[in-house]
């Protein structure tokens, strides 16, 4: 099936970053990067080691802060929100590492939010936990402890945890970094399955092919600036940079013409 590119000017953004910067200490790692998210949209975040994907990342749930410029998300800026919890259900993320409790079961590690965090009774937070475990595929490993599952079933919930409380906004930090190759493509079936089900994504990835299939826009950042953006077929299939079509060759895209 044909994947549309959306043109960003067409919606109003959920999640607008406006020439934002960062500065570590006296070295500045950001220099005024500016990306939107329509509703809906999968937006992928590329670029070499370094380039500040994770830092950008980071401003969205406000896990970082960016030294000058505007976050703004549904039109309002995070920067002066004071409920930071109300945001980070909003905003949900998925880090390369799942960070899951190891004493707690899978399905506790989804309902514990639900109940700390929304106040849910027992009973409801483990209904809705097991019906996002289920979502993910793993409705029968409710019981298992992370140590007892894979690295792919266990970054399965962690997309659980987050999609149980009913993000509108979903951040992906290299979700597959940290699998066995045969394990990312659990992973990706499940963003797949995100994708088509309307949730709004902004992903950092190495997984090009992924990339190039998934997303409706790819935003290729490199030292602190994006060089270049737009629809997969046309940064793929062409590259107007120099340091695009450069960081691009690293890759084998052989075989996805899609
Ligand atoms: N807390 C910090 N203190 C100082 N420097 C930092 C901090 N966090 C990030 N940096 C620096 O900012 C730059 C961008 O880092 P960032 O983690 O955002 O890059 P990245 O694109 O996610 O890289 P990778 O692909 O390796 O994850 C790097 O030079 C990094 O060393
Ligand atoms: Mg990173």
């Amino acid at each position: 099936m044909p994947i549309v590119y959306k043109p960003e000017y067409t919606m109003a953004a959920l999640l607008k970053l406006d020439n934002v910067s960062k500065t570590f200490g006296d070295r500045e790692v950001l220099h005024g990067v500016s990306l939107e998210v329509a509703p809906k949209e999968v937006v992928f975040l590329v670029g070499p080691s370094g380039s500040g994907k994770s830092t950008l990342l980071r401003f969205c749930n406000l896990l970082e802060h960016p030294s000058s410029g505007a976050v703004l998300f549904e039109g309002a800026d995070i920067l002066k929100q004071k409920n930071v919890n109300a945001l980070r259900q909003s905003v949900g993320m998925v880090f390369q590492s799942f960070n899951l409790y190891p004493h707690m079961t899978a399905l506790w590690n989804v309902a514990i939010a639900l109940r700390l965090v929304q106040r849910k009774s027992a009973r409801e937070a483990r209904e809705i936990a097991h019906h996002f475990l289920a979502e993910v595929g793993l409705a029968h490993r409710g019981s298992a402890y992370p140590a007892e599952l894979s690295g792919g079933q266990q970054q399965r919930v962690a997309i659980a945890r987050a999609l149980a409380l009913k993000p509108k906004l979903m951040l992906f930090d290299e979700p597959t970094s940290a699998l066995d190759p045969e394990l990312v493509g659990s992973v990706l079936d499940v963003i797949r399955k995100m994708r088509h089900e309307g949730m709004t994504m902004l992903i950092v990835s190495h997984e090009m092919q992924f990339a190039r299939e998934a997303a409706d826009k790819v935003v290729f950042l490199d030292q602190g600036r994006v060089v270049e953006a737009g629809a997969p077929a046309a940064l793929f299939g062409n590259p107007q940079q120099q340091r695009t079509i450069e960081f691009l060759s690293r890759f084998s895209l052989a075989g996805s013409h899609g």
